[in-house]
Parts: structure tokens; C-alpha cells; sequence
């Protein structure tokens, strides 16, 4: 794929299902990831992937959060929250492994995260697959971020879900660059 067709088509898929990227494919795409801009060198990012029995695990951690925000929650709810990670057969968790930096400020690291985040994305899509971004309440909560094992200044920048689209593939939005595009000449 050309890497400006792939710019400018880049699409979420919010139905995800098998094949995943796997072998080969997959390492390129989390190379591509830790090609994200980053300053200074502090490489602030991790990745945490999920399949199989790990999206169970990612589940309970779900599911006992929401325990902990709400000990009255009820079975149906729980059960909505361990399925979450099944909405694609492959989750990768993207870690801001924060560091402290007297040149580089704690919104530059999750930019830099942030950046990994979309090129995983972007380079899944190269690889013929395709993805969504998605966080919540889950990505801030300190159950779910302690069972990941994050230091106390990290940040989870998102889960990326990753699969093979099911369903139609949607449309692009129409965008105009005078509503976005300011230039000085
Ligand atoms: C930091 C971040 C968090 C997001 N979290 C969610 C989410 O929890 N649920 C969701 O449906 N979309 C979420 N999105 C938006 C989708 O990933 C996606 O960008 C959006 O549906 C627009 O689709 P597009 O990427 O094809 O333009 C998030 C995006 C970002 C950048």
C-alpha cells in the first residue's frame, strides 16, 4: 500500500475478528510503533498484548474494577465487562512509561505514546488488517492499571483492538482544510 493511501484512508473498525496479525507481520507493526516521534531518546512507551486466555485475564481485571468502583454491581454487568476484550481476538495495551526529564515534560512522553498508538494503527492497516483505539474509565483505573503492572506515573494511553474488519467498512469523514488550516505568508 502506498504510504499516502494509507494516510489519508486510515479507518477504524470497531468490528474486529480472526485472522490477527501474527509472525512476521506483527513485528512489523510494533517496529513501526517504535518509530514514534520521541524526544530525547526516552523511548516512553510499552506494549502489553493480549490473546487467548490473556483476554479472559484482562476481563476479571475488568470486572473486579468495576467491583472495586461499585461493590453492588450486578452479574449481567460484570459479564459485559469480561467480554470487553473480545470485541477483536488481539488487544494491545499502550503503555506511557513515564520518566522525568528536566527537557521533556510528562505531555511530551504521552504524546510520543500517543504517536506509537496511532502507528500501530496505521501499520496494521499496511499489513492488511485493521483496528480501533479505544480507553474509558478502564484506561484510569487504578485496579486495572496496578494489575498491568504501571508505575505509579504511567499512563495507559489506550487498548488497540486488532483483527480482520467485520462488516462494512466505514465512511470517511468529509473535512475541510480551511476549517483546520491557518497560514501565514
Ligand atoms: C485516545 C483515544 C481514545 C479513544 N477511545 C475510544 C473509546 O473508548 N471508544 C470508542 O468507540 N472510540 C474511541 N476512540 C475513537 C476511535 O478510536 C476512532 O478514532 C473514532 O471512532 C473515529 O474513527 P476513525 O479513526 O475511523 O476516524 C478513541 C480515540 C482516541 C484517540
Amino acid at each position: 500500500m502506498q504510504a499516502m493511501e494509507l494516510l489519508l484512508n486510515r479507518n477504524s473498525h470497531p468490528k474486529l475478528t480472526e485472522p490477527v496479525p501474527r509472525g512476521l507481520a506483527l513485528e512489523r507493526i510494533y517496529q513501526a510503533a517504535l518509530r514514534a516521534p520521541d524526544h530525547a531518546g526516552l523511548t516512553p512507551w510499552r506494549f502489553i498484548e493480549f490473546s487467548g486466555k490473556g483476554l479472559d485475564a484482562l476481563g476479571e481485571i475488568f470486572a473486579e474494577a468495576q467491583l472495586q468502583q461499585q461493590p453492588g454491581t450486578d452479574i449481567e454487568e460484570l459479564n459485559r465487562l469480561r467480554m470487553m476484550p473480545y470485541r477483536a481476538p488481539l488487544l494491545i495495551a499502550v503503555v506511557a512509561r513515564i520518566q522525568e526529564h528536566p527537557k521533556v515534560p510528562v505531555s511530551e512522553q504521552l504524546l510520543s505514546a500517543g504517536c506509537a498508538a496511532h502507528a500501530l494503527l496505521l501499520a496494521a492497516e499496511a499489513e492488511g488488517f485493521a483496528g480501533i483505539w479505544r480507553s474509558g474509565w478502564l484506561c484510569f483505573d487504578p485496579h486495572v492499571k496496578a494489575s498491568l503492572k504501571l508505575a505509579a506515573q504511567d499512563e495507559l494511553v489506550g487498548f488497540i483492538y486488532l483483527g480482520t474488519p467485520a462488516g462494512r467498512r466505514k465512511q470517511l469523514p468529509e473535512r475541510q482544510l480551511a476549517d483546520f488550516v491557518e497560514r501565514w505568508v
